[in-house]
């Protein structure tokens, strides 16, 4: 794992100059993509890119990470509204080449949604966000290493984490359906952003004293041979890099 500490719109920049140089690259290449505020600043570069006519994503493929379970595309918690609103939306990604988990009829999704993947040819560039809990995708501690798709019960600590983007705690779903870890793993690259205070625990956990084991999910990536995290200073605060 290589570490890189960077300011916040650094780390934008970067990441988002890593995935136009893998679409030139690659045009059809397959990206996996995550939400929560973590990602947010690298897809507004890419818009901005893509609106400097720098890059195209007309035949690129995107699998998204997770979904919560029972609500609707055009719920504006959704994932899917989400990376509409924020990405999709604004660039030349053709949208039957994005995929999003679907949080209402999830029993098919369950069935397809890795093999969808595979059918792709596999994801060339994933991109994660952490949880304070050291949860990747919806992979609570505790997660099977061997899991694909899935439905999870949310933990506490992550529904109280995500209650900041809804108008009350009750209001979040407390079941999502999520890529697993071994489908993750199945990534040729990965690329993982770690931003704020509230990181900085599981950042540490995974750099420094914390073996491979379940209770953290993303120690999984110690097995991976190719993986970038990114983080700023608040979440690399006292991690020692070796
Ligand atoms: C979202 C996802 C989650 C988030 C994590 C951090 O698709 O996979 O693992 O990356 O919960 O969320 P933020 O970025 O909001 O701190």
């Amino acid at each position: 794992m290589e570490l890189k500490v960077l300011e916040s719109n650094k780390i934008d920049e970067e990441v988002a100059n890593e995935i136009v140089t893998l679409i030139k690259e690659k045009p059809n290449c397959v990206l996996g993509l995550a939400t929560g505020s973590t990602p947010l600043g690298v897809y507004a570069n890419l818009v901005k890119k893509y609106e400097n006519k720098e890059v195209s994503f007309k035949n690129v493929r995107s699998f998204n990470l997770d979904e919560y379970v029972g609500l609707k595309h055009d719920n504006d918690q959704s994932y899917f509204y989400f990376m509409h609103h924020n990405l999709f939306d604004h660039i030349d990604i053709n949208p039957n080449n994005v995929h999003v988990p679907d949080g209402i009829n999830y029993e098919n999704c369950l069935k397809t949604y890795d093999n969808e993947i595979k059918k792709a040819g596999g994801i060339d560039l994933q991109i994660l966000g952490i949880g304070s809990n050291g949860h990747i995708a919806f992979n609570e501690p505790g997660t099977d290493f061997d899991s694909f798709i899935h439905l999870v019960d949310l933990k506490e600590s992550t529904i109280k984490d995500n209650s900041r983007f809804f108008s009350s705690i009750e209001e979040v779903p407390t079941r999502a359906i999520t890529m697993g870890l071994r489908s993750i793993m199945q990534a040729k690259r990965i690329i993982l952003i770690a931003k704020g205070k509230n990181k900085n625990h599981a950042i540490k956990a995974l750099f420094d004293e914390h073996g491979i084991d379940e209770t953290l999910p993303v120690s999984v990536l110690k097995l991976h041979p190719n993986v970038e995290i990114y983080c700023d200073k608040d979440a690399a605060e006292g991690v020692i890099d070796e």
